[in-house]
């Protein structure tokens, strides 16, 4: 990966009261390298943004996200929260896409284009993610399903307006799951996912453009799956819990 940002993201999923949750900030400041060049972000439940803001503002290597964002600008849309309000309570990120929305919340990719519309307009990186299912895997339609699921929501957005896109390939059957892919598999689909940006957007772009891996990444396998050439690092759900867990990921390069 070199020459690419290296980025490590927690994604809390529904976990972590405020009590909780400044805890784990703490244990994570009190185990992170000093010294890391990695890019740490934290993705809360939306709730604990703004004091989880409040505690990190003097701490230039913790960067926040959100787990998600409505595709609508604002208004009567009762439970939802919009970028610009993710963006108000200091969030420079927001997740988008992630396999557990499009799964219990029906989310398609029409849907994710309009929310990663509303993250770029209010200046939030759309950590955006891809990945396949058990089924499709064995079916052998991997590759053309996340070209497709890349294809079709990026595809009226130029490369000057994806310049903060990160990308995310989370494989279903890997997320929470235990079964994390093979060095191999995770090397094979982020090349792959590289050359479908360069034929996309150019190869200035896929060559930029961080590709996370996440699904049952932990301490003991991240080391070698960001050594593979396409993986600049990792979104972590559970592992992302336990801060001296989370920590060993983070100094995993
Ligand atoms: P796990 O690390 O728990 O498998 O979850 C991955 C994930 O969904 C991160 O977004």
């Amino acid at each position: 990966m070199g020459f690419r940002r290296k980025i490590v993201a927690g994604n809390w999923k529904m976990n972590n009261t405020l009590s909780e949750a400044l805890s784990l900030v703490d244990g994570i400041l009190t185990n992170l390298d000093a010294s890391t060049t990695t890019e740490v972000i934290l993705c809360p439940a939306a709730p604990l943004l703004s004091a989880l803001d409040s505690h990190t503002k003097n701490l230039p290597k913790i960067k926040l996200g959100a787990q998600n964002c409505s595709e609508h600008v604002s208004g009567a849309y009762t439970g939802e929260v919009s970028a610009a309000m993710v963006k108000s309570v200091g969030c420079d990120y927001v997740i988008i896409g992630h396999s557990e929305r499009r799964m219990c919340f029906n989310e398609n990719n029409k849907q994710l284009a309009e929310k990663i519309k509303r993250a770029l307009e209010n200046n939030l990186s759309p950590i955006f993610c891809i990945g396949e299912k058990k089924e499709e895997r064995e079916k052998n339609i991997h590759f053309n399903l996340v070209k497709t699921q890349i294809t079709e929501v990026l595809q009226n957005f130029s490369a000057k307006e994806l310049d903060k896109l990160i990308l995310a390939y989370e494989p279903v059957w890997a997320i929470g799951t235990g079964l994390t892919a093979t060095t191999q598999q995770a090397q094979e689909m982020h090349a792959f996912i590289r050359k479908v940006l360069e034929e996309t957007f150019g190869k200035l772009f896929a060559d930029k453009t961080p590709i996370l891996y996440g699904g049952s990444c932990n301490a003991q396998n991240a080391k070698d799956l960001f050594a593979c050439d396409d993986v600049d690092g990792g979104l972590i759900g559970g592992a992302s819990l336990k801060a001296s867990d989370f920590c060993s990921i983070i100094n995993s390069f």
